[in-house]
């Protein structure tokens, strides 16, 4: 069996363990549960989730795109968006009250058709576009796109601008909205991977310009946090290549950054 169908069997394992202790609790409650043990297991099955997680840069070609069937599609489509609504649950500190919305960030979804036109299009839209761009390529390949962006409340220095200083509380305020929507990238990630899809977190590269924004439909007071690229189980067999992230085996010992403070 390949390996990254292994991988994609354990993973869902360790998700039909999550799924069940939640069933669990809400049905019988913990009281009556050896709750130790599950609360154990529990802990052991999202540590696994969280170092299970890793970046999957997948490279196919503009020319002999991946195939997603409409079979595939409609398997995996509805379980990105049920992702994003689970990734939703994510801390937020402040109200932003955009639109009678709380929440400090906004999701823009491009299906795997909308991603091969964008990949298509790129080098129109974008007349600087180096060779060496990868986008087209990642475009190219996965089963979805999903732009997480947020809302600055005081450093947007756009048209929607209402303050040219930032205080100390005002950038405080936008550091926690941009938190709250790196908390929700995460989750989102973690559950993709708890459903064996594959994940890359990019920063973006011409998806966050205002240029890709007006042809988006996007508004330009929300600025990208991440555009989190999807692979589908069923094309991770594939031959694309596949590209880690460049940080990966940079990670060091915890000590080295992990402090106890004892007064
Ligand atoms: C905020 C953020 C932005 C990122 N942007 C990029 C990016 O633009 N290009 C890239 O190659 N990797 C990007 N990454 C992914 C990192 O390269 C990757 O997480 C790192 O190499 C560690 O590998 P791992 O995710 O497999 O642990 C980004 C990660 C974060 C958290």
């Amino acid at each position: 069996m390949p390996r990254s169908r292994t991988k994609f069997l354990a993973v869902k394992q360790t998700t039909k363990m999550i799924y069940d202790f939640v069933e669990q609790v809400s049905t019988a409650g913990c009281q009556d549960m050896e709750s130790n043990n599950q609360s154990s297991k529990l802990a052991n099955s999202i540590s696994e989730l969280i170092r299970s997680r890793a970046t999957r840069k997948v490279l196919g070609d503009v020319a002999s795109p991946v195939a997603i069937s409409k079979l595939v599609a409609a398997a995996n489509d509805p379980k990105v968006i049920s992702a994003i609504r689970t990734a939703g649950w994510a801390p937020f500190h402040y109200d932003r009250a955009i639109d009678g919305i709380a929440e400090p960030w906004r999701i823009h979804v491009l299906w795997n058709a909308e991603c091969r036109k964008v990949a298509n299009h790129l080098t129109d839209w974008f007349d600087d576009l180096k060779p060496s761009n990868k986008l087209p390529s990642m475009l190219s390949a996965c089963g979805a796109l999903i732009l997480v962006n947020w809302l600055p409340q005081f450093q947007n220095d756009g048209e929607d601008s209402n303050l040219v200083e930032a205080k100390e509380k005002q950038v405080q305020i936008d550091e926690e909205h941009l938190a709250a929507t790196a908390a929700l990238v995460q989750n989102l990630i973690l559950v993709l991977t708890s459903e064996g899809m594959g994940t890359y977190w990019s920063s973006g590269g011409q998806f966050r310009t205002s240029k890709m924004f007006d042809r988006l439909g996007i508004p330009q007071r929300e600025r990208m946090l991440a555009a989190v690229f999807v692979e589908y189980p069923e094309t991770m067999d594939s031959p694309n290549e596949r590209l880690a992230g460049k940080q990966r085996d940079k990670r060091s010992e915890p000590t080295s950054w992990l402090k106890e403070i004892r007064l």
